[in-house]
């Protein structure tokens, strides 16, 4: 029986689902299916694999660097098989070019790419009281990833295709937020913009256990403490039952994009969104 394997990295949840979708389309074809969280500490040997597939959620307009690392730590892949799907908020632009540009770096062949928009608990627009795509994935979405499951185990079979992925790039304002959001910037400056708020923490540990790249450690009385590993997902402050914690999208500079963004996304017929209230590591509909 042909195996796949489908690595994904999800925060929010909407990426894992996708997968299962689109691992149930395989497994219709035959295939029998591993899927594997790039969290998890231990990687999965390829070399068992007939077929690798790759998830990743959009961040700044860019994949982001847990899957990107993951990517460039790949072996040679020798002509392995291939496919990817990112999950966005609001605009994926030239995300999936990226991935795909690295998986082809590493000889990997492409058997597509699927894309399809995933709630956005982005901070940076729940402070604005913005929630993007809420309830996406839908089941329409779930059921074309599942159909994107039995294409793509249609092409490794010879069955004929032609790939249409054409990823435009950001606009100037967007791929300017997105230099802003480098790696550079993220480990030499934002990393060093999380606090947190002694007299209101109870030091109950949430911030560290969701972290995704275990970045956040604890100080001899059980408070946070961050290091420079960090993805600038904003898990830690998004959770946070207290309202303890801040972080860089609190920086006054950040704001005037945040509200670019959001006065455009809201605008864009093709986007929808709802208002929302958010506190105390609860995002409330109003
Ligand atoms: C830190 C962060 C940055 C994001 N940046 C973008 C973005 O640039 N463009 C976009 O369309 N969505 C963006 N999103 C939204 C996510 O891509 C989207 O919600 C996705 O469904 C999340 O996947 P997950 O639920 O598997 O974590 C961002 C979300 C977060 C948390």
């Amino acid at each position: 029986m042909a195996k796949s394997l489908i690595v994904y990295f999800s925060q929010g949840g909407t990426t894992a689902k996708v997968a299962e979708s689109i691992a149930t389309g395989l497994r219709r074809e035959g295939y029998q299916v591993d899927l594997h969280s790039i969290k998890e500490e231990q990687q999965p040997d390829l070399s068992r694999y007939d077929l690798l597939g790759i998830g990743s959620p959009v961040y700044f307009f860019r994949p982001p660097f847990i899957v990107t690392d993951y990517l460039n730590s790949l072996p040679d892949l020798g002509g392995l098989p291939t496919f990817s799907f990112v999950l966005h908020g609001t605009y994926r632009f030239d995300t999936g070019k990226s991935i795909r540009r690295v998986l082809a770096r590493k000889g990997a062949q492409n058997m597509g790419y699927f894309h399809c928009h995933g709630a956005d608990f982005w901070l940076g627009y729940l402070k604005e009281g913005y929630l993007f795509s809420p309830d996406h994935p839908t089941p329409a979405e779930l059921s074309l990833a599942e159909d994107f499951g039995s294409q793509v185990a249609g092409r490794v079979a010879g069955k004929p295709y032609s790939l249409t992925e054409e990823d435009r790039p950001p606009t100037l304002i967007y791929r300017l937020e997105r230099f802003f959001m480098n790696r550079w910037f993220v480990k030499q400056v934002y990393s060093r913009m999380f606090n947190v708020d002694k007299k209101s923490c109870n030091a109950c540990g949430l911030c560290m256990k969701m972290c995704p790249c275990n970045n956040i450690s604890e100080d001899k009385d059980g408070y946070p403490v961050w290091g420079r590993n960090c993805i600038l997902c904003l898990t830690c402050e998004l959770k946070c039952p207290k309202d303890a914690i801040t972080t860089p999208v609190s920086w006054p500079l950040i704001r005037p994009f945040m509200i670019y963004n959001v006065r455009h996304a809201s605008r864009d017929p093709s986007l929808d969104y709802v208002r929302v209230n958010h506190s105390k590591g609860r995002t409330q509909r109003i």
